[in-house]
């Protein structure tokens, strides 16, 4: 087992850290907010994502995880040392700000007094391997520090990080010195991943590829979801058909108000970035952005569009996360749409499972002025008195509401599906105007599997009445 240091304990830093210690090694977590590691040394974590605070727990009885702000205890003895510090969009067109990944690289060369292997876990610019190498070269202290640096991009999801970095689809290393990058590969033997090893430049473009691959995804389907909702098609059976081709697949095809998170937004700009200062036009990542804006906007509209001018209503909001299971606010849309519906002089009733406190941090940094908004303890709350309620993080527990008693305590039986949780039909049935993003109102559709002729039809079309049909 190896001792290894990670640098950061946000998302990918501390889940980094808490998996490899899971899978055995001995792991210093570094902060530079000293507060945190406080927090954190009391069990107590900065972040919700679930099974990490169990698996915190378990690992550091065991001895095998730690936190300090101490660059020299974290780098004692650390064979491996990964930064998972945040690059959050620079105010340079869209470029993703280095500094924190630069002020990391100059604090391990001060403090390195043997050869170690550091790894970029943060997502970087292409090219900022170099920049690392460059910056810890230029500050080495000791005459006995050496070392190597490895790209090694993270591709967890919040919410599900865990489930990910322990299962995860590929693990990517770039490197120029190929010995070191297969060092790193030992690390994740235990996982049983198709490596990708390569050279750095590519390894840190696979990651933005990825991302901006996922996002481009999403701005599709939600254009297609416009187009459906002109022209009377129902955009979740077309995804599903979509879906079933393989080279489509039916991942990242639900369309709905679009993708925020810490990641997408900023990787795509910073991609974007980088094709502009490489001399070029990246028009479809930038279509990509516009469309992802406007899609939160689209709310606003159907909301004007059945209730006029919003001043005086009361808009009920299910959901303020950037998307289920976790309490992250960065880029989340609920910020822009209760900004945008206060702004018309609509108050707001707003509930979250989790993001409660980090919602009402988001919203004032948004200068939301908090006397128009009420949050609630529970969705039923929220329906209360309400002239529209709005769905716009897809929690579970949003699926399973009993709607008779939501349309009870409503105003207006309003109801914008941001997330197309719901059945329109069914909706309609409960006495609601019900807006779903690019859902035409038709029947839900009979998708038997391939063969089957037994399961229960109640309410299906049989196999052979298709066959039949279709002859
Ligand atoms: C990080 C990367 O920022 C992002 O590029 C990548 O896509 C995902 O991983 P995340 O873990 O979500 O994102 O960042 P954040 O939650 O902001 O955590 C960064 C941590 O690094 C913070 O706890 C911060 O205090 C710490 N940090 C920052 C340092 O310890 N030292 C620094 O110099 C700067
Ligand atoms: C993403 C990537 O999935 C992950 O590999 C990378 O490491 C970090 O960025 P994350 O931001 O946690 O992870 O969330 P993800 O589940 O990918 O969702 C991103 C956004 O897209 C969310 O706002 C989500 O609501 C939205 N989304 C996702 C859609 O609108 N439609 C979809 O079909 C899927």
């Amino acid at each position: 087992m190896s001792v290894i240091c990670v640098i950061g304990t946000g998302y990918v830093g501390l889940v980094t850290g808490t998996c490899l210690a899971d899978l055995g090694n001995t792991v210093t977590c570094i902060d530079i907010v000293q507060e945190k590691i406080d927090r954190l040394n009391k069990g107590i974590l900065p972040i919700y994502e679930p099974g990490l605070e169990e698996m915190v727990e378990r690992n550091v009885q065991a001895g095998r995880l730690r936190f300090t702000t101490s660059y020299p205890e974290g780098l004692e003895n650390s064979e491996f040392i990964f930064i998972a510090v945040n690059t959050p969009t620079g105010n340079n067109q869209g470029g993703a700000d280095m500094r924190y990944v630069e002020s990391a690289a100059r604090s391990i060369a001060e403090n390195l007094d043997h050869y170690a292997i550091v790894i970029n876990k943060s997502t970087v610019p292409v090219g900022s391997g170099d920049v690392v190498s460059r910056v810890i070269s230029n500050n080495l202290k000791s005459p006995d520090a050496s070392f190597s640096v490895v790209s090694n991009p993270e591709f967890l999801r919040e919410g599900a990080a865990l489930l990910d970095f322990q299962n995860p689809d590929r693990i990517v290393l770039g490197s120029s010195e190929p010995e070191a990058a297969h060092k790193v590969a030992r690390l994740y033997l235990q996982l049983r991943a198709p490596f990708v090893i390569t050279d750095l430049y590519t390894a840190e473009m696979i990651k933005y590829a990825s991302n901006a691959f996922l996002a481009t995804k999403i701005s599709f389907i939600n254009e297609i979801a416009q187009v459906c909702e002109r022209l009377g098609a129902d955009v979740k059976q077309v995804a599903v058909g979509m879906g079933y081709d393989k080279r489509i697949g039916h991942s990242f095809l639900d369309a709905g108000l679009g993708y925020g998170g810490s990641c997408f937004p900023k990787d795509v700009r910073a991609l974007a970035h980088m094709a502009d200062e490489a001399g070029l036009h990246p028009q479809m990542l930038r279509a990509v952005m516009d469309i992802n804006h406007d899609q939160r906007r689209l709310v606003v509209t159907k909301l004007n569009n059945l209730l006029g001018s919003l001043r005086g209503t009361t808009i009920g909001i299910l959901g303020l996360a950037f998307k289920p299971n976790t309490d992250d606010m960065r880029e989340a849309p609920a910020v822009d749409i209760i900004h945008w519906v206060t702004s018309q002089g609509a108050h707001v009733r707003v509930y979250d499972p989790v993001a409660a406190e980090t919602g009402r941090e988001a919203l004032m940094r948004e200068n939301v002025n908090l006397q128009d908004v009420t949050f609630c303890k529970t969705s039923y709350e929220v329906a209360d008195q309400a002239d529209a309620l709005v769905v716009v993080t897809e929690w579970n527990e949003f699926k399973s509401l009993n709607m008779q008693k939501i349309r009870a305590a409503m105003r207006q039986p309003i109801l914008i599906d941001g997330r197309n949780i719901y059945e329109p039909s069914e909706m309609s049935r409960y006495g609601f105007t019900y807006r779903g993003m690019g859902r035409a109102t038709s029947p839900a559709p009979s998708i038997l599997p391939a063969g089957d002729t037994t399961s229960d039809m109640s309410g299906q079309v049989a196999q052979e009445t298709l066959i039949a049909s279709e002859s």
